[in-house]
């Protein structure tokens, strides 16, 4: 089975790489390398000893994807190509509404055209909007009280992804709402290494560990929370990419969604902990003010995957607090 993996080469993009290689499944990627670097292709050959077809491409280059889609006959397609910086889209909103839109719909209009019917998205626990403190399942509300583009783009694409499939019936979608992926491949090989200054939590850790950024600002420790600070579903990145594993085998008609996350919920303090353990070393922070939109909770209900795909996490924030700073260690000797 040949699956395409747009924006591969990416954070999430190039672990799911490692676990479907590992399966036996054909991996080719499309990726602008706008968020992403080619040597990403080498870790990814070092543990799998496959190195994947690689397209330097836009997917907004309608041309490019013809041709590839046109050379190729995909089983599957992965689309974890997107903008993800949540600040970024509220400065520049068009630019992620074209870019993570039109991707998709170019995506889709080249997929029908060569008849490649199954695709799997990836959505963010963000399509819950301001639902706060509750195990969310699939079957909560979505689209009201997100706040910012980035969100409403991963909204607006999973309802293109339902009307598509009402015109076009013969079309598998699968829509898999990550919570917050965290960590490393265990072998150091790749990891999380935006291009970006980063502003989610584990790359600012990142980046204060090893000197780039002076200090962690934790943003409030006055939510409704045992120890004040937010608290997130902190999913390991390899449990993550087996689930892509998991979903891809278990496709069919329709739409299928499955929230992907532990069920459990971390605080900034209990992070910070974490890795300071982990690593044996403290970590400079300082309380400041809350981040506008922040909520105190947010945390998955994984019921339905662990029934409907047989996956559940194995990996614990411990983890994944291991797998990062092995990879750090791993980067600085590069
Ligand atoms: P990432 O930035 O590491 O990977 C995305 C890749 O897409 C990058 O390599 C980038 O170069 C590529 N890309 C962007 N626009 C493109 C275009 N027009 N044409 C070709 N390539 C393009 O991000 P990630 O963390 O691996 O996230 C993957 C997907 O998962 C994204 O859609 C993201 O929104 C979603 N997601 C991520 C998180 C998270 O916290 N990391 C949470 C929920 C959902
Ligand atoms: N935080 C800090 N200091 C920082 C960065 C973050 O205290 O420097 C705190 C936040 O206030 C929050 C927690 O750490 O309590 C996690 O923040 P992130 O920015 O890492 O993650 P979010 O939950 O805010 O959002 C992320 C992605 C969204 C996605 C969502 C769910 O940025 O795109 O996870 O998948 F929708």
């Amino acid at each position: 089975m040949k699956i395409l993996l747009t924006g591969g080469t990416g954070y999430i993009g190039s672990h799911t790489a490692v676990e479907l290689i590992k399966r036996g499944y054909e991996v080719e990627i499309i990726d602008n390398l706008f968020n992403s670097k080619i040597t990403v292709l080498d870790g990814i050959e070092k543990i799998t000893g496959v190195k994947p077809k690689f397209y330097h491409a836009d997917l907004l280059d309608t041309e490019k994807l013809d041709e590839i889609f046109t050379s190729n006959n995909y089983d599957a397609v992965m689309h974890f190509a997107g903008l993800k910086a949540v600040g970024e889209s509220v400065g520049k909103p068009l630019l992620y509404y074209y870019n993570n839109i039109g991707t998709t719909i170019n995506l889709l209009e080249a997929m029908k055209k060569h008849g490649t019917k199954r695709i799997i998205f990836s959505s963010s626990a963000t399509v819950y909007g301001d639902q706060d403190g509750v195990k969310l399942t699939e079957k909560n509300q979505t689209g009201i009280g997100i706040t910012n583009p980035y969100g409403q783009t991963k909204y607006m694409i999973e309802q293109i992804l339902k009307d598509n499939v009402v015109a076009n019936p013969d079309f598998e979608v699968t829509i898999l709402r990550y919570f917050n992926p965290v960590g490393a491949h265990a072998s150091g090989f790749i990891g999380e290494d935006p291009n970006d200054i980063p502003n989610n939590l584990m790359p600012v850790i990142m980046k204060v560990s090893t000197g780039e950024i002076p200090i962690l600002s934790v943003y409030g420790n006055d939510y409704n929370t045992p120890d004040g600070t937010g608290m997130r579903d902190y999913i390991h990145v390899v449990d993550l990419a087996r689930g892509h594993v998991m979903a891809i085998e278990k496709m069919g008609p329709g739409v299928q969604i499955y929230n992907l996350g532990t069920g459990e919920a971390t605080s900034v303090m209990e992070m910070i902990k974490a890795f300071e353990e982990a690593g044996g070393k403290t970590l400079p922070y300082k309380i400041t003010a809350r981040r506008p939109g922040d909520l105190a909770k947010i945390f998955a209900d994984p019921t339905k995957a662990e029934v409907e795909l047989k996956w559940k996490t194995e990996l614990t924030v411990a983890d994944a607090m291991r797998d990062t700073i092995n990879y750090l260690n791993c980067l600085k000797k590069r």
